[in-house]
């Protein structure tokens, strides 16, 4: 293949944001490496970062350089001195959701898989969800998240929850694709027993369903989802909701993975894609090297297909699982002998550079014992 330039802006983010994204950039460049591209890096300031340094979560600053770009990789947002005060004007959330908004990225895309080498980690049964292969389509740009909110006179909260056929209708479609593609079955998963919204959900996909006659579609109410997604999920293959559900519903999918630190995603919309974790910025391990890079690495691989890089996404994939089968991982999978966040990104970005080498050289080049460099 000739050789590729993709412009990546990067948006590392607070707490351990700017540690995992380092090793997502230092596996894409092993790969630009291998395959003779250019990525051309740029970093950006994002959430309380922003704020300590603009007073604005999302500079206008950030947001040109994302639609300059060919593709975003974003860290984690979000710091504890915010959390803990209800009162703060501005938070580090709001420049999330407003890159959100802005970029019209209305579908949130996060596999879910149940590695092998991890079942044990996992504490459910691995009999349970050996085997998982699970994608959520969550929007992203509606629903509660962006409705109308606030106090009235007397004092009492509201957040108002909106969709609009249209809204439904754009991300039915991109989930009724995948599922084409995959196994043929798309679960809804809504309230539609109670909620208005819901059965407007219900009633686009149904419409859309005759479109795909090949795909298998059912219902699910969002209870009822949570309770089987962690007892069978090896039933769902595309799963599609609205914003607040498909962000619970995705944490409590990251379970069967058997670390939040291993689930990437995809936002995708009108104008240029968004990779990032869905683990957020925890703060408590910032700069010790005991966050898990691997999510931001996978949230990497997407990036790839998504800018037309299908091999050199396998590839990364790959050198992932080669990670997990020799157990080269940071604490929270591997207690007894754990690897640093950088031991584990420059083990993926050594094997992706010559996959060839002993698995061994990786190792010892990983942690540093190597006579090679
Ligand atoms: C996510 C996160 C965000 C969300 C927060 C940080 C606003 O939980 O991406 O899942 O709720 O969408
Ligand atoms: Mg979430």
């Amino acid at each position: 293949m000739d050789m590729v330039i993709k412009k990546i802006a990067l948006l590392p983010g607070d707490g351990i944001g700017p540690e995992v994204c380092r090793q997502a950039v230092k596996v894409l460049d092993a790969v630009a490496e291998r395959f003779g591209h250019r990525f051309e890096f740029t970093s950006h300031l994002v959430g309380a970062c922003a704020i300590d340094a603009t007073g604005n979560p999302l500079p206008d600053e950030t947001l040109a350089a994302c639609r300059a770009s060919d593709a975003v990789l974003f860290g984690a947002i979000g710091d504890p001195k915010y959390d803990n005060d209800p009162t703060a004007k501005v938070r580090p959330e709001q420049g999330l959701l407003r890159m959100r908004k802005e970029l019209g990225l209305f579908a949130n895309i996060r596999p879910v898989t149940a590695y092998n080498a991890l079942l044990k980690h996992s504490p459910l049964k691995s009999d349970r969800i050996e085997g998982t292969d699970l994608i959520i389509f969550r929007e992203l740009t509606g629903g509660i998240y962006f409705g109308e909110k606030g106090r009235t006179a007397d004092g009492v909260a509201y957040d108002n929850c909106t969709y609009s056929r249209f809204e439904i209708e754009r991300i039915a479609h991109l989930a009724f694709q995948s599922a084409a593609g995959r196994r043929q079955h798309l679960t809804l998963v809504d309230k539609a027993n109670v909620l208005e919204t819901s059965r407007l959900w219900r009633e686009v996909v149904r419409d859309i369903a005759s479109q795909y006659p090949e795909v298998e579609v059912d219902y699910l109410f969002v209870d009822n989802a949570a309770m089987q997604i962690i007892t069978n999920p090896k039933q769902f293959d595309v799963m599609l909701t609205e914003n607040m559900f498909g962000d619970i519903i995705s944490d409590e999918a990251s379970v069967i993975a058997g670390s939040m630190g291993l689930l990437p995603s995809a936002s995708v919309g009108a104008e240029v894609a968004v990779f990032e974790p869905i683990h957020g910025s925890y703060p408590q391990a910032k700069g010790k090297g005991i966050a898990n890079p691997l999510a931001a690495i996978l949230s990497a691989a997407m990036l790839l297909d998504h800018v037309g890089l299908p091999e050199e996404a396998a590839l990364v994939r790959e050198a992932v699982d080669e990670a997990l089968t020799n157990q080269i991982l940071t604490p929270e999978l591997n207690a007894t002998a754990p690897y640093t966040t950088e031991q584990v990104g420059s083990y993926v970005a050594f094997w992706i550079a010559d996959s060839n080498e002993q698995q061994w050289n990786a190792h010892n080049i990983a942690v540093g014992v190597s006579t090679i460099i």
